[in-house]
């Protein structure tokens, strides 16, 4: 064993069951699996658990709309993406749906220990109603003309021509997406989470660690404001699992997403004789580690941590968060044929390709990656098959040829084994802190290394000259020692093509395990080609078929209870009027006070010109109010005020960062005067 073993519970997000998995869904399937092979390699116990997602109002209209029952779509689908992910060697332990017995099973011990202890309150709510269908309408099951640009057939939450976003009551001409007919408004009793009873405990979840810096400081933000309740039912007709004591209400499918976690892994423990409180219970030494993107990261860091200390269970060691895909700098998209199925793309090339380029290209931050297409290619064909693989096929021939697969050791070497062990530490730190590109950077600098040590000897003169045979000999082996240790390192991000190196050439019976590095193999096999290049066609290829999907519905989904973004991504683009719209201001900061009770609000004074405004600004990370008296900055002038908790903001200042000390208040040259317009 390389380290000292740890236990290790490892989940991605649950996919929905209504849609069919893409490339975007995948940045996070393939970094959750490169991770965990990673660990299994180092001689870690390690699980890898998922499900499908498979409640919710969606869900429950598609299979309408099929005219088939939800448990036949959402089993059609879960056998979809089991051999979407199995395809892509991504390599769960287990693969499980949130329609379990298992996950009724817990949501119902949760629940009954959250409502025991007081966390659950019970309030009337006003929502849309479809009289015809008898059912509560979701947002998104709304539709009508956008109230700001006439736009017909959008959305109840945002209008997909101008942008708009607003509440369902705005539109006009609603009409349910159900029945076509017009909503009501109808009151109803919900069950809400009070999440506020954890905000200390939350507090020092966030202060401790768990998750990015720059996640854990935009959740703290919400402190400020006070952390609102969460609704946590629906009524019926509901695709999900019936409340225990409130017939007709069910669990929002959000309430039970995150709990099939602990299901699949209960199952997992069914079937492995694995002690499911070893991983859960409160006093849990294991590692529970969620992989999740920052669209769901607010869920994830605040509520999920908040439910499982409320209801007794251990919380997540991490939650580590990604950041989207983008396919050639741009939002995936139907149109440009870049909204891009996995069977679509499994149908025309090998899937460690796009896992090599994924590893290139992530770290442990929250930038979105890019996906270029003709960079994709190009780095394929030039790493993988120009360097690396090439190494085995460059020099295992004069190895067969001449020595009869015999390789020289290198293990007395100390100088090549010092370097062995050296890069290896490295990589395998960069593995462990999801620092893939950085791995990759550094395996493909050793395959250059290679490459050009066998260059320089130019073994092919040295095989012409038997009395040169040893020095032949001992630099074809040295090369294809290099491959070998490549391979190793390569092995989570390739585990296809490692495993044929493992077991073809190196007459291995399984696969890599990172104690490989310790020994080297004796002897060759002779050499079968591993890998081939991508060519145009296939890409090509691709981008038709997906044009042609253009036709096929989004699947529609349902957001986290009250859950806006909780990163930056570059927002939807917007009208020009709409940007018009914004009155921006030069303010100068005539008083910073700092706000009794308030972790990260200042309140600022501003002279906007003969007009003076208070508003709090979140920037008590990064300022301390002296430094501010006397600054320019720029105000939003004309935004409603708003009601804090702490007061009336009657405006905002703009400021910009990750969050932390690194948050800067725009600050315009001097010259400038209070109340001047931005243009
Ligand atoms: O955003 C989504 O696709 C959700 N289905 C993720 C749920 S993850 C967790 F909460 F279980
Ligand atoms: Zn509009």
């Amino acid at each position: 064993m390389t380290t000292d073993a740890r236990k290790i519970l490892v989940t991605s997000a649950l996919p929905y069951a209504n849609g069919p998995i893409h490339l975007g869904h995948l940045v996070e399937y393939i970094q959750t699996d490169i991770w965990v092979r990673f660990q299994k390699m180092r001689g870690h116990e390690c699980y890898y658990v998922c499900a499908d997602d498979a409640h919710g109002t969606p869900i429950m209209l598609r299979a309408r709309q099929e005219g088939i029952e939800a448990q036949q779509l959402i089993d059609r689908m879960h056998a979809e993406h089991t051999k979407d992910f199995d395809d892509f060697l991504v390599d769960f332990d287990n693969y499980y749906t949130t329609h379990s017995d298992e996950n009724r099973e817990i949501i119902n011990t949760i629940y009954k220990r959250l409502k025991a202890d007081g966390h659950i309150d019970v309030r009337t709510v006003r929502q849309a109603y479809d009289p015809e269908a008898e059912m509560f309408l979701p947002d998104r099951f709304i539709k009508g003309t956008c109230p700001k640009c006439g736009a017909d057939d959008q959305y109840g939450d945002n209008c997909e021509v101008c942008g708009a976003t607003y509440a369902p009551t705005d539109l006009k001409n609603p009409r349910s997406a159900v029945s076509g007919a017009t909503p009501i408004e109808k009151d109803s009793e919900q069950f809400f989470f009070k999440l506020a009873d954890f905000q200390d405990f939350l507090q020092q979840w966030l202060d401790a660690g768990h998750t990015q810096a720059e996640i854990a400081n935009k959740q703290k933000e919400w402190f400020e404001e006070g952390l609102q309740d969460w609704d946590i039912s629906r009524n019926a007709p509901y695709w999900g699992f019936e409340i225990p004591d409130a017939p007709g209400k069910y669990f929002y499918v959000w309430m039970d997403a995150p709990m099939g976690y602990m299901a699949s892994f209960q199952n997992l423990c069914d079937k492995k004789g694995l002690v499911f409180d070893d991983y859960w219970g409160p006093d849990s030494k294991t590692q529970l580690v969620h992989f999740i993107g920052k669209d769901i990261a607010r869920f994830h860091t605040l509520f999920w941590p908040a439910v499982l200390h409320g209801a007794g269970f251990r919380t997540p060691s991490s939650v580590f968060c990604h950041g989207f895909l983008t396919v050639d700098g741009q939002k995936m998209s139907k149109s440009r044929g870049t909204f891009i199925m996995a069977r679509t793309y499994l149908d025309n090339l090998n899937p460690e390709y796009l896992r090599y380029y994924y590893a290139a290209k992530l770290s442990s931050g929250v930038d979105d990656i890019d996906l270029n297409l003709e960079d994709f290619q190009q780095r394929v064909n030039s790493d993988l098959v120009g360097k690396y693989v090439n190494i085995a096929s460059r020099a295992s021939g004069f190895i067969t040829k001449h020595f009869q697969g015999k390789l020289l050791s290198p293990l007395n070497d100390k100088k090549y084994m010092d370097g062995v062990n050296g890069a290896q530490f490295l990589i395998a730190e960069s593995y462990e802190h999801r620092e893939y590109a950085k791995a990759i950077r550094d395996i493909m600098k050793n395959a250059d290394n290679i490459n050009q040590y066998f260059d320089e000897k130019k073994p092919w003169l040295l095989a012409k000259d038997e009395t040169r045979h040893d020095e032949l000999h001992e630099v074809c082996s040295r090369t294809l020692h290099g491959f070998y240790f490549l391979s190793i390192l390569l092995a989570p991000v390739l585990p296809a093509t490692t495993k044929k190196a493992a077991t073809e050439l190196f007459g291995l019976d399984r696969n890599f395990i990172w104690d490989d590095l310790k020994t080297f193999p004796a002897s060759i096999n002779k050499f079968k080609p591993l890998m081939t290049r991508i060519e145009q066609e296939s890409i090509d290829r691709i981008i038709e078929t997906t044009k042609q999907h253009l036709a096929e519905q989004a699947a529609v989904t349902e957001k986290p209870p009250a859950g806006p973004l909780t990163d930056d991504p570059i927002a939807d683009e917007i009208e020009f009027d709409d940007f018009a719209k914004v009155d921006l201001r030069i303010a100068k900061i005539v008083k910073a006070e700092h706000v009794e009770k308030a972790d990260k609000l200042l309140q600022l004074t501003l002279d906007i010109g003969g007009e003076t405004r208070k508003v709090f600004a979140g920037i008590k990370s990064a300022y301390a109010p002296e430094e501010l008296v006397g600054k320019l900055t720029v105000m939003v002038a004309n935004l409603k005020p708003r009601k804090m908790r702490f007061g009336l903001s009657e405006g905002m200042v703009l400021a910009a960062g990750p969050g932390g000390k690194d948050l800067w208040i725009l600050n315009p040259d001097e010259g400038a005067q209070p109340g001047m317009k931005v243009k």
